[in-house]
């Protein structure tokens, strides 16, 4: 089986949370920057459109989405596929569950690349890149879609894997240890990710990887490049970002990174709050898959006993999003509250959307921006800071402690 028959054979909860960013995000994105202008959601990497079992895939959602937002914006989807018979399939499902105003091209994303800039002119372009294994070279990323669009608003959302990452460093080790060249097909993997990150920079950090079944520490040192990485692009773009790691199940090593780079400080305080929310979706998503495993398992055990363990498991769909919030909101809170004070002691005032990684802190992808407005809230009612939280842009605004801080004093 292909990778990419095996991928869409049914959707796994690290699928459910980039969905759920992408049910969410590219919403706000079309209402903020697409004010005055277009918008494009430019889907790089599209697969499909759908799974096996019907459920929607990136073009699918995006497409569903930009509906939502079409008695006050112009947006247009973009949907590419390089693959013949997933192109084939997207086109489909586009025709059936698209909508006629968008293009779905096949071909390759970064030979497409110029042609779709131009239809993009001027607009605000969301771009959802998420390939299997590494993206579009840097040179690419950085000269053509982040920094060759002038003024208008431009963000991309980026898969990083860093399993795949990982997996070259395995690749480097072997090289080392046995003193032989790559295979061929060896190579060209690993000259696509030399691409794909700028450059051997990224090599080095898998020097001290020397045993093939170390996973944690190769994807340490995968993370090592993915933050590297990130630090040159917003170097080199002038931009932010903002990046969200990616589990099977929580406590696991991650598999990928979804990171948003954008010019603009709300960009990165609405993602925040838009992974926050698929968050509480991917937690009933693994929670679902290991019930539906256990129950597979006491059914094949089951098949002698006179009661069935199976029947006495909870449903797999049984997870309950509001009574999770409810549950986990207090503590939550208290948490986003000690961050701001560490915040507060350290540096003294700052702007909430300007800290989003130690804002957020222990709660990133759980939490969202109620959690953080009801936090400052706490914190004005127990008069350590002087906002109120009250406000549209209270995370635009800096904190203010009402009395000094270690910072301050
Ligand atoms: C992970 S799948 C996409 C899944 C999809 N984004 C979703 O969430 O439903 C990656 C897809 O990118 C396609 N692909 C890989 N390299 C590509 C390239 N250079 N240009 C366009 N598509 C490419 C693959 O054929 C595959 O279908």
């Amino acid at each position: 089986m292909s990778a990419s028959q095996e991928f869409f054979r049914d959707r796994k909860a690290q699928a459910v949370f980039k969905h759920e960013i992408l049910a969410r995000y590219p919403v706000v994105f079309a209402a903020k920057a697409g004010l005055g202008r277009p918008v494009v959601f430019l889907d790089g990497y599209a697969g499909r459109g759908e799974y096996e079992d019907g459920t929607e895939g990136s073009p699918v959602l995006l497409s569903k989405h930009a509906e939502r937002v079409d008695s006050f914006r112009t947006v247009t989807g973009i949907y590419v596929e390089r693959n013949k018979a997933d192109y084939l399939k997207l086109k489909e499902v586009m025709a059936k569950r698209g909508r006629p105003q968008d293009y779905v091209r096949g071909g390759d994303f970064r030979d497409l690349l110029p042609e779709i800039l131009t239809i993009a002119r001027g607009a605000a372009l969301f771009a959802f890149l998420d390939p299997f294994g590494t993206a579009l070279d840097r040179d690419q990323l950085v000269a053509q879609l982040l920094n060759g669009r002038g003024h208008a608003p431009t963000e991309v959302l980026l898969h990083v894997s860093i399993s795949t990452v990982a997996r070259m460093g395995g690749l480097l080790r072997k090289r080392r240890q046995e003193g032989k060249p790559l295979s061929p097909a060896d190579q060209k993997t690993v000259d696509h990710a030399n691409r794909f990150l700028g450059g051997t920079w990224w090599q080095k950090h898998f020097e001290p990887v020397t045993d093939a079944t170390d996973e944690r520490r190769a994807t340490e040192a995968a993370l090592a490049v993915a933050a590297e990485y990130q630090a040159g692009i917003r170097r080199d773009a002038h931009c932010m970002s903002l990046s969200m790691p990616i589990r099977h199940k929580p406590n696991q090593l991650p598999k990928y990174l979804l990171v948003l780079f954008t010019r603009h400080q709300d960009g990165l305080w609405w993602f925040a709050d838009a992974v926050g929310k698929a968050g509480r979706e991917w937690e009933g998503a693994w929670r679902g898959a290991e019930l539906r495993q256990a129950k597979q398992r006491a059914e094949k055990n089951d098949e002698d006993a006179l009661f069935s363990a199976e029947q006495l498991l909870p449903e797999p769909d049984s997870f309950d999003i509001d009574e999770y919030v409810k549950q986990n909101r207090a503590s939550w809170e208290r948490i986003i509250g000690q961050n701001i004070r560490r915040v507060l002691d350290l540096e003294g005032s700052f702007v909430l959307a300007q800290r989003l990684d130690e804002v957020y802190a222990r709660v990133f992808g759980a939490a969202s921006y109620v959690h953080v407005r009801a936090a400052v809230k706490s914190l004005h009612e127990q008069q350590v800071v002087q906002n109120t939280g009250k406000g549209n842009y209270f995370f635009r605004e800096p904190i203010i402690p009402i009395r000094p801080t270690q910072a301050t004093a």
